[in-house]
């Protein structure tokens, strides 16, 4: 299998064209990390989405043409990368929802933003925006504070502002959405709701990552087969198409504090320590996230080493993973390897139409799991392609 793998990679010496029966690639893009890496404008990557514009800024009145400065101009993105990338800027991210909440509360409000939206698209050239409203329905960063049931109205909103975004950009722009990976946290993505919800977006990013977080209490891979193929399953049984939703990929690794003798025998699924406050949703500093390009907290640099060193992939799932029974923390991320075997057990298996990383200069400075996913891509271009044709 491997073998076979090398062989055709060493042919992959001719970029083709971006066409419509490659898998989509999308990388984000933040002005977080320093480093890039050098081979972007020979990778096989046909997106890429500047993060973030801030979604209130879209609900003043209509006219101004005052937009946000980002780091760089959308045209300086796009001659980073292959001729013929297209280039989104995302919208939102974590914890940014309320202006969302404001523009879809009301027809007026969705058309407003929508237009205003329609108008940045055009004043900076870009060729669509990726909505990342994380999450509508609730389940957000406020969730303790703001409790779902404020927002439920938002679970019928949705649709309808995504529907107003397309008409005020029109059936030539791209349309994404960044989706929940959690399944409880798909509460405006539901039988009813997503066959509309497809109808106006491209293609969806399904976030299969930070599937364990500070809410969980047991131990589970963040990006985890088995629940990346939960979630793209529970997208398809809802009506989304499978070849217009993508695979998210995420260049960090996250840790968190179990306890120590019920993960003695089997640290996969044993009971984490609190992590979040019950009242207020607040972080209680047991669980935390770096990129690959950032430093390690001090006191947690020998754990981290060992679990480079010592992390296994488990045998159940494929993924990779470390329990420190010293300092009693879980490590979860992807290695090159299990961004490769992915490729097989998830994009090929499940049919999907691309693959996304949040993000980009995270995976500095070796760019290992940037490297593997172009790989795969390319080795998917050159012998799957005609599981995505129309
Ligand atoms: C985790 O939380 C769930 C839901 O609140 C609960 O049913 C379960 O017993 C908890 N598990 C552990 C190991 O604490």
């Amino acid at each position: 299998m491997f073998w076979k793998i090398k062989t055709c990679l060493a042919g992959a010496l001719l970029l083709p064209a971006i066409g419509a029966t490659e898998l989509r690639n999308i990388m984000y893009l933040t002005n977080q990390h320093e480093i890039f890496p050098g081979d972007t404008q020979t990778a096989p990557v046909t997106h890429v989405a500047m993060s973030f514009m801030r979604p209130h800024v879209f609900n003043r009145p209509e006219g101004s043409h005052d937009w946000p400065a980002m780091w760089q101009t959308v045209e300086a993105t796009r001659a980073q990368f292959r001729d013929g990338v297209k280039v989104l800027i995302a919208i939102g991210g974590w914890g940014d929802t309320e202006g969302f909440s404001d523009a879809a509360r009301t027809a007026e409000g969705q058309k407003r933003w929508a237009a205003n939206v329609a108008a940045m698209v055009k004043d900076t050239g870009a060729d669509g925006v990726d909505i990342d409203w994380e999450y509508p329905g609730g389940n957000g960063e406020d969730y303790k504070t703001v409790p779902n049931e404020e927002k439920a109205w938002e679970i019928e909103a949705y649709p309808k502002f995504l529907g107003e975004i397309r008409t005020a950009l029109g059936a030539n722009k791209i349309i994404s959405a960044a989706v929940p990976g959690k399944v409880g946290d798909m509460l405006a993505f539901t039988a009813d709701t997503l066959p509309t919800i497809m109808q106006h977006v491209d293609f969806l990013n399904v976030m299969t990552y930070d599937m364990m977080n500070r809410r969980d209490n047991v131990t589970k891979h963040h990006t985890g087969v088995k629940l990346s193929i939960e979630a793209l399953d529970a997208y398809i049984d809802r009506g989304a198409r499978a070849k217009d939703l993508n695979l998210g990929f995420a260049f960090y690794v996250k840790w968190f504090k179990t306890q120590h003798e019920p993960c003695l025998a089997n640290p996969i699924g044993c009971p984490t320590v609190l992590m979040e406050d019950p009242e207020t949703g607040a972080d209680l500093g047991q669980a935390g996230a770096f990129a690959w390009a950032d430093q390690t907290p001090d006191w947690l640099s020998a754990s981290w080493q060992a679990a480079l060193t010592w992390g296994k992939y488990d045998p159940d799932d494929g993924s990779y993973y470390h329990w420190d029974e010293n300092l009693d923390v879980w490590w979860t991320f992807d290695t090159a390897r299990a961004v490769r075997n992915k490729f097989q057990s998830i994009v090929r298996s499940k049919g999907v139409g691309g693959v996304f990383a949040w993000e980009l200069g995270s995976d500095g400075p070796q760019f290992s799991r940037w490297q593997a996913l172009n790989k795969g891509v390319d080795f998917a271009n050159r012998h799957h392609s005609q599981k995505h044709e129309l």
